[in-house]
């Protein structure tokens, strides 16, 4: 048996899928059937998407005493564990996933397509979810092959998934060929786009910021900044869309990762369109913030997944201070961005602060030496 939860506009239904079900869903404004012997109530045909689980939810919400201390307990600062969410070493593509894989498993897919770098985490996850979902998995990834499989290539090879190598091209430029080359064969692919992002896989965060609201409630809290990594934009979209949607008032401060555009489109311009078609998919009332689809800038000069001083004093302050490991491309980067911010009081000191982990811990494998060069404070 199959759980897929139907999004009834804001509430939660919990539906076993067994075969012998129809199953009607609205999906991006047209309703879907999915073959079988019975009929949902018409609430159900209200539904805006539909979720296939994958995660183990809610993800911690932490305290960082001791990383506050090395602030002079100027900022009450916090952390929120989705490198916890399961899935082959978890990450924040868990939670786009389960919006990606049940939009997938009700068009009938057998197939899961998706792209990234070598050492994608989003590629890794979606392999796994894949594995767990009993779907075939594709991986369309940049530059050649190999001499050595290592950390989320290696993972993603154990977990099963069909791997292209692609070249140049490291952000699904090639994901529609292949999907007619599947179709050609008679399968019946789903292409995921690179990192997730779109409107489906960015929905797993609208519901995130429901359950951080959840959790500040309980605990008697409110977070003035929020600091996550943000690469394909599909997070931030989702927190955007979220926090409207949740009454949420922190200010997002997303980090921008890489340099690069994806296929001619600049981060904010990908943020700001799944936010648009959000808005109006999720009947939100307007004006959208378009001030939250800025990405902080400054930190992402050296290139995608270049290592620097910047993300080694990130990882290796935050591991030394409280056990807790970030990774050398999104997350180092990020937090160091939040350090940076804390450091030179461009936050206000009594501020509540939230750094969203977002997983990626395979890569630092991958990225071994070079986090452990002599002379570059590494304690070799
Ligand atoms: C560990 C990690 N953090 C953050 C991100 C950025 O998320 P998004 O692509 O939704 O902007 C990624 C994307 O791959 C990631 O792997």
């Amino acid at each position: 048996m199959i759980n897929l939860v139907l999004i009834l506009k804001n509430k939660k239904t919990r539906l076993p899928v067994s075969s012998g079900w129809v199953v009607f869903i609205k999906l991006q404004n047209t309703i879907k059937e999915v073959k079988g012997q019975n009929i949902l109530t018409p609430a159900a045909i209200m539904t805006t998407h539909t979720k296939y689980e994958l995660g183990f939810f809610p993800t911690p919400l932490q305290e960082l005493k001791n990383f506050s201390a090395l602030f002079q307990n100027d900022y009450q600062i916090f952390i929120k564990r989705d490198d916890h969410t399961g899935l082959a070493t978890g990450g924040n593509k868990t939670r786009k996933l389960e919006y990606l894989l049940g939009e997938a498993m009700l068009q009938g897919a057998d197939s899961i397509i998706t792209a990234g770098a070598q050492q994608s985490n989003h590629c890794r996850q979606t392999a796994a979810a894949c594995a767990q979902a009993g779907l075939t998995c594709h991986l369309l990834l940049g530059g050649d092959p190999p001499d050595e499989y290592n950390g989320n290539l290696l993972l993603s090879g154990m977990l099963g998934a069909n791997i292209h190598f692609t070249g140049k091209q490291r952000k699904g430029e090639d994901l529609e060929m292949l999907a007619k080359q599947l179709k050609e064969k008679g399968l019946r692919p789903y292409i995921i786009p690179y990192g997730g992002s779109n409107l489906t896989g960015a929905m797993g965060y609208v519901e995130a910021a429901g359950e951080l609201k959840d959790q500040l409630q309980r605990a008697s809290l409110k977070m003035d900044y929020i600091f996550f990594a943000s690469s394909s934009g599909g997070m931030q979209a989702g927190l955007i869309l979220g926090m409207a949607m949740h009454g949420l008032s922190s200010k997002l401060m997303p980090v921008q990762i890489d340099k690069d555009e994806t296929q001619e489109i600049s981060l904010q311009a990908s943020v700001a369109a799944i936010v648009r078609d959000g808005f109006s998919a999720l009947e939100l009332k307007g004006p959208v913030d378009t001030a939250q689809t800025h990405t902080i800038r400054g930190y992402e000069e050296a290139g995608y997944g270049v290592v620097t001083h910047q993300e080694k004093e990130a990882i290796t302050t935050l591991a030394r201070s409280e056990g807790i490991i970030l990774d050398p491309v999104y997350t180092g980067r990020a937090f160091y961005g939040m350090m940076d911010h804390l450091r030179t009081r461009r936050i206000k000191p009594g501020a509540n602060v939230l750094f969203w982990h977002t997983g990626g811990i395979p890569a630092n494998f991958h990225y071994a030496e070079d986090l452990a060069k002599p002379g570059l404070g590494f304690g070799v």
